[in-house]
């Protein structure tokens, strides 16, 4: 696989300084080393800045930073359509999850573009379906998904590519979600694998039957993946920590299953905060996850068993 390292220093879509060293905590912890020891083509394209764009106006007065995020969206939205026009599997470096409305939406312009069917696995704690008329944060990093599913309420953003139809989405490990988020999500047919379904059904199967049906329709696969979808006792480098996250062991076994796929075509690292880490363990971790993401096993042959 060619790689293309995408630094996205996104500090706009909440209000906890930090994420914009994502990239830097990123490469410090080794993660384009990483990558060609596993025997695939990196290249860093450095970090990119935020556009100037056309003041927009947004009817919620609680939205914050919105004229940088419209920034970051653009950029990022032709980087992610770029790298993905050269064959090359964009990992976006984050910054906060903000960027995911640039990054999905340069996905979605590549799939359009090339007649294939766009799929997201939203690996995270948050469901992230606030529009920018019913945020109460006003943090934007708290609305991609909505903007993804092509939900109204995005007037002041450039229209959405190609929103992605509801059954082609998929959120993984949520345990926090908001009361209109939760009105909104009920109205929409995602799938939602919340902690009650993970820990009824395993962390395998509903990820099984999501790629399943990613490789039956011959789609993209866009994964997008926060910190905090993982613990906090194993990742506390994040602004919005919820407990009851993915262990180290399920977090590995999702990206394994992942790369055994052979599906994802793009990827984001998301809410890194390093100035949060505990002797850069956070961002160890997250390397580690890409690392099996890649292809990265114990062993690379069946085993043999005694049945
Ligand atoms: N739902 C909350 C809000 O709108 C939290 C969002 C957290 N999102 C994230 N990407 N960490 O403020
Ligand atoms: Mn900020
Ligand atoms: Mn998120
Ligand atoms: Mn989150």
């Amino acid at each position: 696989t060619q790689t293309i390292l995408i630094g996205a220093p996104v500090d706009s879509g909440q209000r906890r300084p930090g994420c914009l060293m994502g990239p830097a905590a990123y490469r410090v912890a080794g993660l384009a080393r990483m990558i060609a020891d596993l025997g695939h083509g990196v290249t860093d394209w450095g970090d990119v800045a935020p556009v100037t764009v056309a003041p927009a106006h947004c009817p919620n007065p609680a939205v914050d930073q919105l004229p940088e995020t419209l920034g970051w969206t653009e950029i990022l939205r032709e980087k992610v359509e770029d790298a993905l026009a050269q064959d090359a599997m964009p990992i976006t470096l984050g910054g906060d999850h903000s960027l995911a409305l640039g990054t999905v939406a340069g996905a979605a312009a590549h799939a359009r573009r090339i007649g294939r069917p766009l799929f997201l696995l939203w690996l995270d704690a948050h469901s992230d379906f606030h529009t920018p008329l019913t945020t109460t944060s006003g943090n934007l990093h708290g609305t991609p998904v909505a903007y993804i599913a092509g939900r109204e309420g995005f007037e002041s953003f450039p229209p959405f590519p190609a929103p992605i139809p509801a059954q082609r989405i998929c959120l993984y490990g949520i345990r926090s979600v908001d009361p209109a988020e939760h009105a909104a999500l009920l109205r929409h047919d995602i799938a939602i694998n919340d902690m009650r379904v993970l820990d009824e059904r395993g962390i395998v199967a509903p990820l099984r039957e999501f790629l399943t049906a990613v490789r039956e329709a011959g789609g993209m696969l866009h994964v997008s993946l926060d910190v905090d979808f993982l613990d906090p006792s194993i990742a506390p480098a994040v602004g919005t920590t919820v407990p009851g996250g993915t262990t180290f062991r399920e977090a590995h076994l999702v990206m394994e299953l992942l790369h055994e796929s052979g599906l994802v075509t793009s990827l984001d690292l998301v809410e890194l905060n390093p100035f949060l880490d505990d002797r850069g363990r956070t961002a160890k971790l997250m390397v580690d996850l890409v690392a099996s993401l890649m292809g990265k096993k114990v062993f690379d042959r069946p085993t043999r068993s005694f049945a």
